[in-house]
């Protein structure tokens, strides 16, 4: 709607680009004819515009209360909203008159002879207000002083209704916020229950490995046992592994040491693949490496990296939920760069356009309240450039998701400061 020069009174085929406050009691210095009983409805048209219902509800009010005044003309606003990439186009037409389309993007009544644009003012500036009219002389006589009057309420009005609906924004953005500070705590404090739960369970499963271990090796020595070795072997086995697990897991929930050292690309995939074992299987993912047969280590704070992993696990398996499919981990070097690059590829529902320029940016989710805080990739992002790297994401909506993160090589970080997140 707003001229391309930006030109409040270039003229256009068909359409006239005015400034109706000039017309106005204002500029002219004169009082316009104007009868009290317009001016009485102009009067409640102030205090009736709902400001706090919105934009769109300030302008139809205004349009409903401005028709009964100027019944011969077609009345339009548009109005855009380029901080929300919003544009609302709002129209009153005489009876018997259709709206149409036309060739010129700018006229909101293509079928009527005349139509005159006046572009509205900072900070309003693209939205415009439209006059149509089979007559060049513009109806009757109360338009002009009407229309002056009119204007600058319409002004006022939206700039008021905008800031209300700023205010209203900015105090539910706080509140969200508070919830999301309140879940994060929340999981730090289980992080430090978890570690307690893990200190309690050492002592017992450490007894049940030495015990499977010490009747596996009596049950040896008899012949006729062959089964209960093998039985006793599994449970050796089977706590074992909850040991290990629950040992990774408090490494993983302990705050990160800032000494960086040599880290192995796939010993940490694979802790957080063991991490995430249970969301993958909920969502029947079937997980695929791709390893590279001489990756070297980057130099790194393993338990950071390995949130960096859990966290685009967890994205992936979310992603596949009903639908299953693969994910993908593949690891490469290139030497030339010295850079080691981890690729994690699923089959997941994809990201649309419009989110994928933000999915990087902190407390941006789409999941429901309660199942995601939005800080994920936010943390990956600062994690990997911590440690000399980038993150980046490639998405096909319906067909699945790609993340690359780019890692220098230990033997080529240029800075043995140690990274932090
Ligand atoms: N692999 C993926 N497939 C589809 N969408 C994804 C994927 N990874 C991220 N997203 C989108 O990016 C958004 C942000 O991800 P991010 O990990 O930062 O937050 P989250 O997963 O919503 O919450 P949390 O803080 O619990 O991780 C997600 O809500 C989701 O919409
Ligand atoms: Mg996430």
């Amino acid at each position: 709607m707003t001229d391309p020069k930006g030109d409040r009174t270039t003229e256009r085929p068909g359409a006239q680009v005015s400034d109706l406050r000039e017309l106005g009691p204002a500029a002219s210095g004169t009082r316009s004819p104007i009868d009290a009983r317009a001016l009485d409805r102009l009067y409640q048209l102030a205090i009736d515009l709902p400001v706090d219902e919105g934009t769109a509800r300030v302008v139809q009010v205004f349009l409903d209360g401005l028709a009964p005044l100027l019944p011969r003309l077609a009345l339009g606003v548009c109005v855009v909203d380029p901080a929300q990439g919003e544009q609302l186009v709002e129209l009153r037409l005489p009876e018997g008159v259709e709206a149409g389309t036309g060739h010129d993007p700018s006229r909101l009544f293509p079928k009527m002879s005349h139509e005159e644009i006046t572009q509205l003012s900072d900070p309003l500036l693209g939205s415009t207000f439209h006059v149509g009219s089979d007559d060049a002389t513009r109806a009757n006589v109360l338009t002009e002083p009407v229309l002056g009057r009119a204007l600058p309420l319409l002004e006022a009005n939206i700039k008021r209704a905008r800031a209300l609906e700023r205010k209203a924004q900015g105090a539910a953005a706080l509140k969200r916020l508070q919830a999301q500070v309140i879940q994060t705590e929340k999981l730090a404090s289980l992080g430090q229950i978890v570690a307690g739960v893990v200190h309690e369970l050492n002592n017992p499963l450490t007894s049940i490995v030495a015990y499977a271990d010490y009747l596996k090796r009596r049950l040896e020595a008899r012949e006729d046992s062959i089964d209960d070795v093998e039985r006793a072997r599994r449970i050796g086995e089977a706590a074992q592994r909850i040991l290990r697990f629950s040992r990774d897991l408090v490494a993983y929930a302990r705050p990160s040491a800032d000494v960086p050292a040599p880290v192995e690309v796939h010993e940490v995939i694979d802790k957080a693949l063991v991490f995430c074992e249970h969301e993958l299987g909920k969502a029947g993912v079937h997980v695929e490496r791709r390893w590279h047969p001489n990756l070297p280590s980057v130099l790194g704070i393993g338990g950071q990296l390995a949130q960096v992993f859990v966290n685009l696990f967890t994205n992936a398996s979310h992603a596949m939920v009903g639908r299953g499919g693969a994910l993908v981990v593949t690891t490469a070097f290139d030497p030339s760069a010295g850079r080691v690059t981890i690729t994690v590829d699923d089959d997941g529902t994809g990201i649309d356009p419009a989110d994928l320029t933000q999915i990087f940016e902190p407390f941006f989710t789409t999941k429901t309240e309660g199942r995601g805080t939005g800080l994920g990739l936010s943390i990956v992002r600062d994690i990997v450039a911590a440690h000399g790297g980038k993150v980046s994401a490639t998405s096909t909506v319906g067909v699945g998701t790609t993340f690359v993160v780019d890692l220098p090589a230990a033997a080529h970080r240029s800075s043995t400061r140690p990274p932090r997140a």
